[in-house]
């Protein structure tokens, strides 16, 4: 492996590995205003929601890496202690781009990305009406990470109140994840869409605990053809299958030679337990 110690590298190519390593990263696109009322746009993916009763969301805004000096969305939460945080999806791409350009102070982000400004309910900082996502947030606590250049400052946002796009919702009224279509930052310049192409499901593992790696036979668990996910799977079953079931289930399938490829193939179909009958 190689192997890196931070404190050894210049902060422009920690960082190069930190994003790529650290990836993907939603985005927000935090929308805050000064003490004067005026408004600031910007994107930050240094964020997620980190608690959900109460819940919170943080993100940072760090210090330039070039002049150390703090970004105008910090002094304006500094000044105001209010943000709204807007879901960037892939329609909203190259202008969420635009307004991360430093702009001056003076500079309105709104009417530089084009993104049209909503009032918000409980805050003053307005809402991106083009995104599918705003959560009105107040801003609870903010950490200072350093004062070097690159220093994150963690902005600790409690949600007060969340709008979403009728057109992300199913019909219960919960989010569809096939219809979000958010995108993500990943290292470099590199970013990711969040669509059907790209998603996958997991059911969750059972209602009851798998028995684990460790309780699976070494001939499996020690196995140079299955793999980690081959293991995982059969070993998310909630108990050995007994030896009848497994005399019963090696029957079925007598005619296979190769139990490792019968076992790849019955595990594509979701038969675990089958599975791991004949690998037994
Ligand atoms: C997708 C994206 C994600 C970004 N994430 C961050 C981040 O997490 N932290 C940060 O300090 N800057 C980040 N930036 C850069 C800021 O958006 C940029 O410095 C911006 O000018 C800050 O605006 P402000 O000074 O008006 O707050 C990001 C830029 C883009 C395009």
């Amino acid at each position: 492996m190689y192997k890196i110690n931070p404190s050894e590298l210049p902060i422009s190519k920690l960082q190069q590995y930190l994003q790529g390593a650290v990836a993907p990263r939603p985005i927000a696109l935090a929308s805050t205003i000064n003490a004067n009322g005026k408004r600031n746009l910007a994107p930050f993916s240094f964020y997620n929601i980190f608690s959900s009763n109460p819940p919170v969301l943080v993100f940072s805004p760090a210090r330039s890496g070039r002049t150390a000096k703090q970004k105008h969305t910090f002094n304006n939460i500094k000044e105001t202690s209010e943000v709204v945080i807007n879901a960037v999806n892939y329609e909203m791409l190259h202008q969420m781009n635009l307004a991360s350009s430093e702009f001056e102070d003076d500079i309105d982000e709104f009417e530089k990305s084009g993104f049209t400004p909503v009032k918000s309910e409980l805050v003053k900082p307005f809402r991106v009406k083009e995104s599918p996502v705003q959560f009105e947030c107040e801003v609870k606590q903010i950490i200072e990470l350093g004062t070097n250049g690159g220093a994150g400052n963690l902005i600790i946002c409690e949600i007060k109140l969340i709008h979403i796009s009728e057109n992300i919702l199913n019909e219960n009224n919960e989010i569809d994840q096939n219809k979000v279509d958010f995108i993500a930052r990943m290292g470099g310049n590199w970013y990711c869409r969040t669509n059907s192409n790209s998603m996958f499901e997991v059911k969750k593992p059972l209602a009851s605990i798998g028995i684990g790696v460790d309780s699976l036979p070494d001939s499996i668990k020690f196995s140079k053809i299955l793999t980690g996910n081959q293991l995982g799977l059969l070993a998310s079953i909630d108990k050995l299958p007994a030896k009848e079931e497994i005399e019963d289930v090696k029957k079925l399938y007598e005619n296979f030679s190769e139990k490792e490829k019968l076992a790849t193939l019955l595990l594509e179909k979701g038969e675990i337990k089958n599975a791991l009958c004949v690998l037994m």
